[in-house]
């Protein structure tokens, strides 16, 4: 029985939806969970469970167990442009993003962005991720570099944009040049996984979203991930630039990129018929409440997504996010939600912000849900973290326990954040 690692403790995951699936929440109240070589071989309530494995020194984990976040949209090399004051959506790019991501020339600077980067993710108990980087190659080899280090999971791909502003512009032929080497040199390292990552659809010329759709039937393990339909100004550029879609969503599907592998970063502004052309393509949406409240872009309809059964994850978008924390991102998504007359369950939110992340992003069968076989990616959370949350929580039923963490809650209420089940953050207070 060496190698193997046993934690005891409240384990809670939300593996599916639970508006579809009546047991879909898991929880044990006292708990165990068998690790071996980074994956879970057992789980379920401690009586049953320990038996099966006497010789094995627990460890008791103090808090509410969950499967680590998965972050479905998050751009790493912005986070220092956090709070960065007056603009919506395109004035926000040209004014404070497009300066910060032109740093990313020097390889230094993406080094260091990475490693600031993977802190703030354990830190805020985030385990995988979707990653936007910049148009620099190098960009991608710092954070893939970085996550392998870690023995993390995580998605990327350079940024597609040759009508970028000068100093962040490529050419269809280099970006695909230079996408071709990235994924021949990351292929089958660690837990990485590449995405073709077209910026949006104002910032690539026809010739480079076609190569693009080429690209991606080229590569059938490879995600494409972009920004869809987030700001009204925004879509009505795209209108005019392309009076022949049909809508925004057509456009990326004229050039072959909406997939069962393409994941939409916020999707603010849909019509009906991007809708059901999404829900048919099996295309899914990163749901980012905090960036779409800061932006001022509008908030997510949950209720048209939902009558399309869309594919849904949640993101923190950070630097238009204004959070690392998916816990307080899934408490944004309740408010975004009630501003428009939907209500969303605190399971569903974690689910989102777990398996339904894991799912758009293709990686539901490796984490999102703590379940035997799956990789033992988790985070303790602390319902005592603040004296407030403290006093919300005490005696509280489950439900309202995970809700108040999720309205609450930052970075203090994660305790420690494992990965392939070794410790990988532990808060000091
Ligand atoms: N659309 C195109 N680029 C971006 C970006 O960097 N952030 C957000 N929120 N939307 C975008
Ligand atoms: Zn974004």
């Amino acid at each position: 029985m060496s190698g193997l690692r046993a934690f005891r403790g409240e384990l809670l995951s939300v593996g599916t939806d639970p508006r579809e699936d009546a047991a879909a929440v898991r929880h044990e109240a006292d708990g165990m969970l068998v690790v071996e070589k980074g994956i879970v071989i057992a789980r379920g309530p401690f009586e049953e469970i320990s038996p099966r494995f006497p010789d094995v020194p627990v460890e008791t984990l103090p808090g509410v167990v969950v499967p680590g976040f998965i972050d479905a949209h998050v751009h790493y090399p912005q986070m220092d442009r956090i709070a960065a004051h007056g603009e919506q959506l395109l004035d926000w790019l040209d004014r404070h993003i497009f300066p910060a991501e032109k740093a990313f020339v020097e390889r230094a600077h993406a080094d260091a962005l990475s490693e600031a980067f993977f802190t703030e993710l354990l830190r805020n108990g985030t385990t995988s991720a979707l990653v936007f980087p910049t148009v620099h190659e190098h960009s991608v080899d710092a954070l893939f570099e970085a996550a392998l280090a870690r023995g993390m999971r995580l998605i990327s791909g350079k940024v597609l944009m040759d009508l970028g502003p000068e100093g962040l512009r490529d050419t269809p032929a280099s970006g695909r040049a230079e996408s071709e080497a990235l994924i021949r040199r990351w292929r089958g390292r660690g837990r990485l996984g590449y995405a073709l990552t077209p910026r949006f659809a104002l910032t690539s010329s026809d010739a480079q979203l076609a190569d693009a759709g080429q690209f991606l039937a080229a590569h059938p393990d490879a995600l494409m991930h972009t920004h869809l339909a987030e700001n009204v100004h925004e879509c009505a550029a795209v209108a005019e630039r392309f009076p022949m879609a049909a809508d925004y969503l057509d456009v990326y599907d004229r050039f072959g990129l909406v997939t069962d592998r393409s994941v939409f970063a916020h999707g603010i502004h849909l019509s009906e018929r991007s809708c059901a052309r999404l829900a048919e393509s099996g295309a899914g949406i990163a749901v980012c409440p905090s960036s779409n409240l800061f932006l001022g872009s509008g908030h997510f309809d949950f209720g048209q997504a939902d009558r399309h059964k869309l594919k849904l994850g949640l993101g923190t978008d950070i630097g238009a996010g204004t959070t690392f924390s998916m816990l307080h991102t899934a408490g944004l998504a309740y408010q975004a939600a009630l501003a428009r007359e939907d209500r969303l369950d605190p399971f569903r939110a974690l689910h989102l912000a777990t398996a339904g992340s894991a799912r758009l992003l293709g990686i539901a069968d490796k984490v999102g849900a703590l379940e035997v076989g799956q990789e033992a990616d988790f985070v303790v959370l602390d319902c005592a973290a603040t004296p407030l949350l403290a006093r919300r929580t005490r005696g509280a039923s489950l439900a309202e326990r995970l809700f108040a963490l999720q309205i609450l809650a930052d970075d203090r209420s994660v305790a420690r954040t494992y990965v392939m089940g070794e410790s990988a953050w532990q808060r000091t207070l």
